[in-house]
């Protein structure tokens, strides 16, 4: 089997072959990698533990496969490109050749500061090419990486790194991000106070900025790497062995540990890459996700260099020096696919063409999103402006726990329906469920989206956990993998993501959970009680709405938000921080004590002709003067 489908004809040819057979259909793709040993089963199975495994028994270590088994014939071709936050400073690239070697010489490190197979390792930095280097660093001796997002806070680190209890974090002295530079090493510092688990920091210096440096614990990274050897051998991994935890917000208590594992992740993310954006050798690929995201470690580093693509990395923001920035580096680099967010199109769009304009951008051929619904508007304006209307947009619908993309067009092979995500990938069975679990079947139905089926790049387990994974996501409805997601399939069975059908919110298409920025505000000593809900953001996609119970009554009452907005940036980051926030008496709660939040949801959203049912609350008066003081 070719590992690309050319033509609508043959997706669904493959897509039915793949759901009758799914087995013949997988290990069809799997043949293409250098295993060190073949798999002795290809799938075990079963959805109520779970348990899930893919071709156990295989051997092999994912960095043979992004980088060694290129070097016969692509050696000299660049792997990675990298652009700086600022347009002045010079970018980097690597080709093959050098990533391999950059990538053997950190490994070395790491196993030279006593980091072996199955350690956890924390890496909490900005987008510069070391991240990507650690990752494929701590793949190559079988560490398992957890990478934080650079813009998460001290406190959401050291819950992160506790949690996975990592020996080692990788770090920088700081990041550039547009204007601003963020001071990692500080965090960090912070964060390890209460991380007795890690014994050492490596890290980088990027911004020159003043660190401290705890000896015995904290080594800079180009000292360590100066005397490593260029040629690191790999660790043998077995198929199932982890190869990574992403952690993702759940709509109760602490982030999940999401956990994905090697073979079955490096087959998905391969194959989903080079057929979703069909990728032709030679082209010029973006992913402008952070790393820090699944995006940025499916679609940025595996997926691409798994399939011997050049893949580029951006270590700014779209708005920085000014809103063209990103059809700037298009242009520079002459991109042919860009993969983004719907928030980063929907900013620039409202920004205005005078950004666009100046630039070319005929080298684009395909145009991605991610993260979020895309919305008709930002869908046109994207196509229009960016694409000159002769680049498909795949709108790809996948989540942390998929490991890669699920429903999704074949760019330039399957049709598109702007904000459809469309028909599912080859392997993927979804099906949509009502309440009660019952499949819908035909078309033009709506509910709550499944998968009836396992994949080979779908989560395992949650990190020590795994009563959380089954409960989160196998529990709900029997005998599927529950998405989280609203679903409304037309009448050609076309899929068209609706939003979360949970209490997490899709901020910038950042997934937050509502209970973890309540617990961030209730970190101010002033505040009693807390209740989170999202409301439509125009850029955005999602904004955040804190109903917040003061202990008394304060006559400075935008000081005490200011004041709330602050705990959050500070305990969680600022991707917590509430777009508005409400000083209430009391919140909607029944007799239970239990808080409506549906009440809260429509008051956010502006819509408080008919609210429902309330005579079953506690107090119903506290609605009206709610209602009254709606933001
Ligand atoms: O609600 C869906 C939304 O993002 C959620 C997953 O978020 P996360 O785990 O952070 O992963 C994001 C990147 C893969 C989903 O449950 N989502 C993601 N892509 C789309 C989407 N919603 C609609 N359309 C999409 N294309």
């Amino acid at each position: 089997m070719s590992t690309r489908i050319t033509s609508f004809e043959e997706y669904k040819t493959v897509y039915s072959e793949s759901v009758k057979n799914p087995e013949k259909f997988w290990v069809s793709v799997a043949g293409e990698y250098y295993w060190r040993r073949k798999w002795d089963e290809v799938l075990k199975w079963n959805f109520s533990e779970p348990d899930v495994k893919w071709f156990t028994g295989g051997k092999l270590n994912i960095t043979e496969n992004c980088l060694d088994r290129h070097l016969e014939s692509r050696a000299k071709q660049t792997a990675l490109i990298w652009e700086p936050n600022n347009p002045d400073e010079k970018g980097r690239t690597f080709t093959y050749r050098e990533l391999y070697h950059e990538v053997c010489r950190f490994a070395n490190m790491l196993r030279h500061h006593g980091v072996k197979k199955g350690d956890r390792v924390c890496i909490y930095m900005g987008m510069v090419p070391e991240l990507a280097i650690a990752l494929l660093g701590c793949a190559r001796i079988g560490a398992i990486h957890s990478v934080v997002f650079g813009g998460f806070s001290f406190n959401s680190l050291a819950d992160r790194i506790n949690d996975a209890e990592c020996c080692m974090v990788i770090t920088a002295d700081g990041a550039f991000r547009g204007a601003k530079d963020i001071p990692l090493k500080n965090v960090v510092d912070d964060a390890l106070k209460n991380c007795p688990s890690v014994k050492k920091v490596i890290v980088l210096k990027r911004t020159g900025s003043d660190v401290r440096m705890q000896p015995g614990r904290d080594f800079w990274c180009h000292e360590e790497i100066n005397n490593t050897h260029h040629d690191c051998h790999p660790e043998v991994m077995d198929a199932e062995d982890m190869l990574f935890i992403l952690y993702t917000s759940g709509s109760t208590g602490k982030p999940k540990g999401v956990v994905h594992t090697t073979a079955g992740y490096m087959v998905f993310a391969d194959y989903t890459f080079r057929n979703v954006f069909q990728y032709n050798d030679g082209d010029i690929y973006w992913c402008t996700a952070d790393i820090g995201w699944v995006t940025g470690h499916t679609y940025l580093v595996y997926g691409p260099l798994l399939a011997g693509a050049t893949t580029l990395m951006f270590e700014g923001i779209p708005t920085w020096p000014d809103a063209g920035r990103f059809w700037k580096i298009v242009d520079k680099y002459k991109v042919n696919i860009i993969y983004t967010a719907p928030t980063a199109i929907r900013s620039l769009q409202a920004m205005g063409l005078e950004y666009v304009k100046p630039y070319k951008l005929d080298s684009l051929r395909v145009l991605g999103t991610v993260g979020e619904p895309i919305n008709e508007e930002a869908w046109h304006w994207y196509n229009d402006n960016i694409g000159k209307k002769r680049c498909p947009i795949v709108d790809t619908w996948w989540q942390t726990e998929t490991g890669g993309i699920l429903i999704t067009p074949l760019a330039g092979i399957t049709p598109l329906k702007p904000s459809f995500a469309t028909l599912p990938f080859p392997g993927i069975q979804p099906a949509i469920v009502d309440e009660n679990g019952k499949e819908l079947s035909g078309n033009n139905v709506e509910g709550r989206l499944c998968i009836k089926f396992p994949w080979p790049g779908m989560i395992r387990t949650t990190y020590r956990n795994h009563a959380r994974c089954r409960e989160n996501y196998f529990e709900q409805y029997k005998g599927y993998y529950f998405t989280g997601d609203g679903c409304k399939r037309d009448e050609n069975g076309f899929y068209r993501i609706t939003g979360r059908v949970d209490d997490v919110i899709k901020v910038s298409g950042h997934l937050l959970g509502t209970a973890e920025v309540e617990n961030a505000i209730n970190q101010h000593p002033d505040i009693v009680e807390s209740a989170v809900v999202g409301f439509p953001h125009a850029i955005k996609g999602w904004g955040i709405y804190a109903f917040v119970i003061p202990e008394r009554e304060r006559s400075d009452k935008e000081k005490l938000k200011k004041e709330i907005s602050d705990t959050v940036t500070k305990f969680m980051g600022s991707i917590g921080r509430p777009d508005k926030i409400q000083i209430v008496r009391g919140l909607p709660k029944t007799r239970s004590g239990k808080i409506m939040r549906r009440i809260l949801r429509k008051i956010a959203e502006g819509d408080t002709s008919n609210l429902g049912d309330t005579t079953t609350l506690l107090d119903p008066s506290v609605v009206d003067e709610i209602k009254a003081g709606a933001l």
